[in-house]
């Protein structure tokens, strides 16, 4: 008998079906991987399971029952627990009051603290989690607001866990740790629905992967099954040809010049050139100092020391304005906390830096506005009934095209790409490289910073490696290899241990 079995889904938004009659099943102690191009339905089918949305058609049976679920609490009462991509903590209470929240200890009608605390202890220490019960959740990084997060579920004690894009913002330590607690929940006969984009992870946890498409079911199968390929094509129904279409172009001259850029305990001494037509890579581990130069390439934080010159000419950034108007964008990871205002339409998030070109004394342009959004719309392919609906009714993958649209409607010179595709499908992964490739093609320049190192060694012209906040290493196109990155990336370490084994001579 399935845990869950879900039949017939349907579902609506605003009058467009987005679930035809989906149908899924989930057996105990085994990974479900759901699949799917960005708005193929994964959340909104999962959501429907939690209770989250109400469904407008089909059944769902939980251990063989009809399961009658009109809330969250229903669904958390049948064993349902839900990590959802769009993490929503509660910032001003810790990390112990989030994940009790509304099951709290209690002690003569007052919530025991003592307890409390006690309990997540126990908790994160069975999770192998080094993280203090006390701590707020504001101040902690995503990565361990994520964390948090999986553990409220496993404390939930749900037999049924659905994991959207947990993965999102995780190091590869912490997924490790999150396979070694989805281990363990498997053994105790918990089943797991895991969607992620990405496919190393799909092959290494799933014990079945089913796929969606427009709202419809395009198959199920079981590991090994199906491979790398087959999948990609169920996904986009296409074949698709390359990953990253990457194409040669000259390099011209030098648009963005960096001179010992210094600012302490984040970057140091930095120096290079961005040429036009240049697609520039920078790697490095999390903590090399990779975004907090960015930071300050955008104004968002100012260095100490060293100049920046663009085409030509010094420049100081004082305000992120100052560097819009100089033509540079950037396009950030954390598309809910500087990229997007959720409640606003799509429409008003894509002008709201790019206003002034659509204002004629005074007045907004409407009518020239809504032209351009929709030629954006179209050309990222964003999946929406209409571009006055609020971005937050938006997938997550194509929130992160709608941070990228209004990027270019402010047809900068310089795009810093700050980890670009995370929770990106592979179709629309591919459009974004090719959007990014035009771009610089049309004598523009993109400085690329990435985690994911095919994505990286697939589109940069050069690669530079910071290491320790620090330039360690420069390769090109041609000198492009895992091996020679990983080297660059840990040089400080390496060098750091001659340093040990010499005063172990002493
Ligand atoms: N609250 C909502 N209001 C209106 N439309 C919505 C809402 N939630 C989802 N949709 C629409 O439903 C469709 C499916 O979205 P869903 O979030 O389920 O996609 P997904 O498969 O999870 O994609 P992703 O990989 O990008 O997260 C999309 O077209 C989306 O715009
Ligand atoms: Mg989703």
């Amino acid at each position: 008998m399935s845990l869950v079995e879900m039949s017939g889904i349907r579902k609506s938004f605003y009058g467009v079906e987005v679930l035809h009659g989906v149908n899924f099943q989930l057996k105990a102690g085994t990974v479900h991987a759901l699949m799917g191009e960005n708005g193929a339905g994964k959340s909104t089918l999962m959501k429907a399971l939690a209770g989250v949305h109400r469904f407008d058609g089909g059944v769902i049976k939980i251990q063989g029952k009809p399961a009658d679920i009109y809330s969250p609490s229903d669904a958390r009462s049948l064993g349902v627990a839900m990590i959802q991509q769009e993490l929503s903590p509660v910032e001003e209470l810790s990390v112990a009051e989030n994940i009790f929240l509304g099951r709290e200890p209690v002690k003569m009608g007052f919530v025991d603290y003592k307890q409390l605390y006690r309990q997540t202890e126990k908790l994160l220490d069975s999770l192998n989690l080094n993280m203090n019960p006390r701590t707020k959740m504001k101040a902690l990084p995503m990565a361990e607001q994520q964390m948090v997060e999986i553990a409220k579920a496993i404390s939930q004690n749900a037999h049924i866990v659905i994991m959207d894009e947990p993965t999102s913002s995780i190091t590869n330590r912490e997924v490790e740790s999150l396979f070694r607690m989805i281990a363990d929940m498997k053994a105790r006969g918990t089943g797991i629905i895991y969607i992620s984009h990405k496919m190393d992870e799909i092959f290494r946890v799933a014990d079945e992967i089913t796929v969606l498409r427009d709202g419809g079911n395009v198959g199920t199968w079981k590991k090994g099954e199906i491979d790398t390929e087959q999948l990609i094509c169920s996904m986009v129904g296409r074949e698709l040809k390359s990953q990253f279409p990457k194409v040669e172009v000259t390099i011209g001259e030098p648009i963005l010049e960096v001179r010992n850029l210094t600012l302490a305990h984040q970057y140091e001494d930095i120096s290079f050139t961005l040429h036009r037509g240049e697609i520039l890579g920078f790697v490095g581990l999390i903590g090399s100092g990779r975004t907090e130069l960015m930071n300050s390439l955008f104004g968002i934080t100012q260095p100490e020391k060293g100049k920046i010159l663009l085409e030509g000419e010094e420049v100081t950034f004082k305000s992120p304005r100052d560097a819009v108007t100089h033509g540079i964008a950037y396009v950030t990871e954390d598309r809910k906390g500087k990229g997007l205002v959720l409640p606003m339409s799509i429409c008003h998030n894509t002008t709201l830096p790019s206003l002034r070109k659509f204002t004629k004394s005074g007045l907004l342009q409407r009518r020239a506005e809504g032209n351009a959004v929709t030629r954006q719309v179209s050309s990222l392919n964003i999946k929406t009934a209409s571009t006055l609906l609020p971005v937050k009714s938006l997938s997550g993958g194509n929130q992160q095209k709608v941070v990228l649209a209004k990027w270019m409607m402010t047809e900068p010179k310089i795009i810093i790409f700050d980890e670009p595709t995370r929770g990106i499908d592979v179709g629309s992964k591919a459009e974004i490289y090719k959007i990014m490739c035009d771009y610089a093609a049309q004598g523009n320049a993109v400085i690329l910073v990435s985690s994911e190192m095919p994505e990286a060694m697939g589109m940069s012209d050069r690669i530079l490696v910071l290491s320790n906040h620090r330039f360690s290493g420069e390769l090109r196109r041609s000198e492009f290899s895992e091996e020679a990155i990983v080297q660059m990336q840990f040089k400080h370490m390496i060098s750091r241990r001659n340093d040990d084994d010499r005063s172990d001579v002493k």
